[in-house]
């Protein structure tokens, strides 16, 4: 398999190389791509070095390449990733440019797997913060799903590098680069950009994506969406509405035995999923499992992820892993 990883020198693209050195996709040539700022860089993989090319629109011409994974921001993506499929690649593309267009399948491997094969050349990668939901509520899905409310506190990885450095440079003093505000010792209630409706396009995205994803287009869901001065693994509390009632034990039993899930929720020894323990994990952490006896049906649970693995290099790999054997 002859594999493209088009923002190989970006935090996720880096992640995509290091998840596919862990795994056996079975790789018989690799090819990196970037903007001209990187061209000629070297990079090691298994052991042997590949360089760097500058994307352009001749990239995928000839080259036989079966996957590309793409996360080099939308426009690149809303640029290139119909011209490889043009020449016969199958694209996994991380950023939001596809991810709600109706021809794109917008897959989480756990939960929605047989969407991937109804692809037209482009796969989309969901929202960091929503993949980490989706399997919690695909285990609920039983019970009648009537709302959906999240709250997340997501890391500065998710911004790439820039937002690390906004972080690390502001715990030195230095003004931030990326951010509106200071991101030491604060919460900025402000992802991506703003629309109209004063909700920002980050919770747009969560609303939108978990319709898609869970097959429900009606689903009431709404989103506030904060960085928070943590480096990586997002958290976002799900406060559910179900339509019928629920065993809390029966729950956390199925959430714990769900394909990657772990149910970490043992508040007698304090254990709940905590950022610094997800970070470097593929799996999504659930705990503090609790019903909202506000409504009828309630339920609150805590999860937390690797926003850079599981919420993007990771679920990216898991997609092409499903086509291993049929590409
Ligand atoms: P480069 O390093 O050459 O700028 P991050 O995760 O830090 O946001 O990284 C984004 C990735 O997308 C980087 O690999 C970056 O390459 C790449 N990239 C950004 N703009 C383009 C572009 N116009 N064409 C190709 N790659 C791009």
């Amino acid at each position: 398999m002859r594999v493209a990883i088009v923002g190989a020198t970006g935090l996720v693209g880096g992640t995509f190389l290091k998840v596919l050195e862990e795994r056996d996709l079975g790789i018989t040539d690799l090819l990196l791509f970037a903007s001209s700022r990187s061209a000629g860089k070297k990079i090691n993989f298994r052991g042997k070095e590949y360089t760097v090319e500058e994307l352009n629109e001749n990239s995928f011409k000839n080259r036989d390449i079966d996957i590309a994974l793409f996360s080099a921001g939308g426009g690149t993506s809303l640029k290139y990733a119909p011209l490889a499929a043009k020449e016969g690649v199958l694209v996994i593309d991380n950023s939001s440019a596809w991810r709600m267009d109706k021809e794109v399948p917008l897959v989480v491997p756990e939960v929605n797997p047989e969407e991937a094969f109804k692809h037209k050349g482009i796969i989309a990668n969901p929202n960091c913060s929503t993949i980490q939901c989706m399997a919690p509520l695909k285990v609920l899905e039983k019970y009648g799903i009537k709302r959906v409310v999240y709250s997340t506190y997501q890391a500065v990885s998710g911004t790439g590098y820039k937002g690390v450095i906004d972080l690390e440079e502001g715990l030195k003093g230095n003004p931030p680069k990326t951010y509106p505000h200071q991101i030491v010792n604060n919460c900025l209630p402000h992802i991506d950009v703003f629309l109209e409706d004063g909700y920002t396009k980050e919770e747009k995205k969560m609303v939108d994506e978990t319709r898609k994803i869970l097959g429900l287009p009606n689903l009431p869901v709404t989103a506030t969406c904060v960085r928070v001065p943590v480096i990586n693994s997002h958290s976002v509390s799900i406060n559910v509405e179900l339509e019928k009632d629920f065993d809390l034990e029966t729950v956390k039993k199925e959430l714990a035995e769900y394909k990657g899930i772990v149910l970490l929720d043992d508040s007698n020894k304090n254990i709940y999923p905590l950022a610094n323990d997800a970070t470097g994990k593929d799996e999504v952490f659930v705990g503090r499992v609790r019903r909202d006896n506000s409504v009828k049906y309630g339920l609150n649970l805590w999860t937390v992820a690797d926003n850079i693995r599981k919420g993007a290099a990771t679920n990216a790999v898991q997609i092409a892993e499903l086509f291993c054997k049929n590409i």
